[in-house]
């Protein structure tokens, strides 16, 4: 049988203190599934809002959008994991697209962090994704296969740490254009995914690892991707800073 499918928003640079608490006083109006699992990653300024607001009992998982991959040490503007843990983030969102464009993140630097974070058990959300002109000159599965391989490399850890890694398949092309992978797009892509995974860690470990797909979700466009076979989930950018949207997505990603 299939785990519950997993919907995390990533909140990226918006709301603040008090859109954290409209949005979350509009979510309690709603009940939200409890066989779909949720979580919400806002900017790090808000997490202890958002826990306070969420509450101890909450459904609802928090999650950080980076991280670095010390403990501590002299990084001005950094974030250690050790600080998210002590917050209670389960999920950090590592290796996002504009992470990788505006700062330059290497895979290597994003399989840092997977490694860090898997040690603190806690659970990486790694993105991997193609640019258009990529997907154009049919380089998608060998960029995938590079962004894979070298950040895997830094990963040591052993099977029950790698199961709590979540791959984010997110085409750069289809992030916050409004254009949507088609869902037969997106299944070609992680059934690939799903391949590779257990060419490099058998059949076990890659069918319980999630893998879950970004890029314009929308209410009206999760019921048909989450359907597909190799989808777990969604990582919702824009449509997550509505609560009444991201209510939708939940309620359509309901197998
Ligand atoms: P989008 O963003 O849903 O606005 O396309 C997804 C993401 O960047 O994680």
């Amino acid at each position: 049988m299939r785990s519950h499918p997993l919907i995390i928003a990533n909140w990226k640079m918006h709301h603040g203190m008090s859109d954290t608490i409209k949005f979350c006083t509009e979510l309690s109006r709603s009940a939200l599934p409890t066989d779909v699992d949720v979580a919400i990653c806002p900017p790090f300024t808000v997490l202890y809002t958002l826990s306070v607001v969420l509450g101890d009992d909450s459904l609802i998982a928090m999650g950080a959008q980076n991280c670095h991959f010390e403990d501590h040490g002299a990084y001005t503007g950094e974030v250690s994991p050790l600080f998210l843990k002590e917050m209670s983030c389960r999920y950090v969102i590592v290796g996002h697209s504009e992470r990788r464009q505006y700062f330059a993140e290497s895979n290597s630097f994003i399989g840092k962090k997977i490694q860090k974070l898997l040690e603190l058990d806690m659970q990486p959300v790694f993105c991997i994704g193609e640019t258009l002109t990529e997907r154009q000159s049919e380089q998608t599965f060998g960029v995938l296969e590079k962004q894979l391989k070298e950040a895997f490399a830094e990963v040591q850890a052993d099977k029950a740490q790698l199961k709590n890694i979540v791959i984010a398949y997110e085409p750069v092309w289809a992030i916050g254009t409004g254009v949507t992978a088609t869902p037969a797009q997106a299944q070609e892509v992680h059934a690939w995914i799903r391949q590779w995974l257990v060419k490099q860690f058998g059949s076990d470990l890659s069918q319980s690892l999630k893998i879950i797909y970004g890029g314009s979700v929308k209410p009206d466009n999760a019921k048909e991707l989450m359907s597909q076979a190799d989808i777990d989930g969604a990582l919702v950018g824009g449509a997550s800073l509505r609560s009444k949207d991201f209510c939708a997505i939940i309620h359509n990603s309901k197998r």
